[in-house]
């Protein structure tokens, strides 16, 4: 018999919707609005309307119940809905783990992009539905939606790792997705 540090939670079955980004059992749930990025888009004034205005759902995040502890291995299911701000893409915060760890995303639903950045090195990785996205330690990761309905994507990732958002309003994310006659297109990042 393995003895534990500290007591696992039971194994668990876990069901989930695709299309509506419901998880069952469920855990928290997280509403991202307009308001609650502030510094994140280039376009200040843009977002301040809309912040100040009709404050939109910019994104969701449903989790499942299993915690954000050392050793336990949480998901998540993100929505962001079909949008932009002054040109630049519907997108997350975006984060870097504080305790450096890989993660992994699944596209669910929709069209979106997987920007990371190091500090020196961007990459943006196509998420479409059964795409998955590596996320290595070390590199901040932030979801777009550059399609018209809604991006969504299982997130699987280390219980300790953590969310440092302050780390992107530092430093950014070395590029910007804006709308273009063609879809998209990739920005050098220059600071809201
Ligand atoms: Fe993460």
């Amino acid at each position: 018999m393995t003895a534990f540090a500290t007591p696992p939670i039971s194994p668990l079955r876990i069901s989930f919707d695709p299309a509506t980004a419901t998880i069952e059992p469920t855990g928290p749930i997280l509403t991202r609005r307009m308001s609650d990025l502030e510094g994140l888009f280039a376009d200040q004034t843009e977002w301040r309307r809309s912040a100040s205005g009709d404050d939109p759902v910019v994104y969701t995040v449903t989790s499942s119940p299993v915690p954000e502890l050392d050793r336990e291995l949480p998901q998540s299911i993100t929505t962001i809905l079909p949008g932009d701000c002054g040109g630049e893409f519907h997108m997350t915060k975006g984060h870097q783990h504080p305790d450096p760890q890989g993660e992994i995303y699944l596209g669910l639903t929709g069209v979106g992009g997987l920007l990371l950045f190091d500090g020196e090195r961007t990459e943006w990785i196509d998420m479409a539905p059964g795409v998955i996205g590596y996320i290595p330690p070390h590199w901040a990761h932030r979801s777009v939606n550059v399609g018209d309905e809604p991006y969504r994507f299982l997130a699987v990732y280390p219980g300790r790792a953590g969310h440092d958002y302050q780390w992107v309003l530092d430093h950014g994310m070395g590029a910007r997705a804006l709308r273009s006659p063609n879809g998209y297109e990739l920005a050098p990042y220059e600071s809201a």
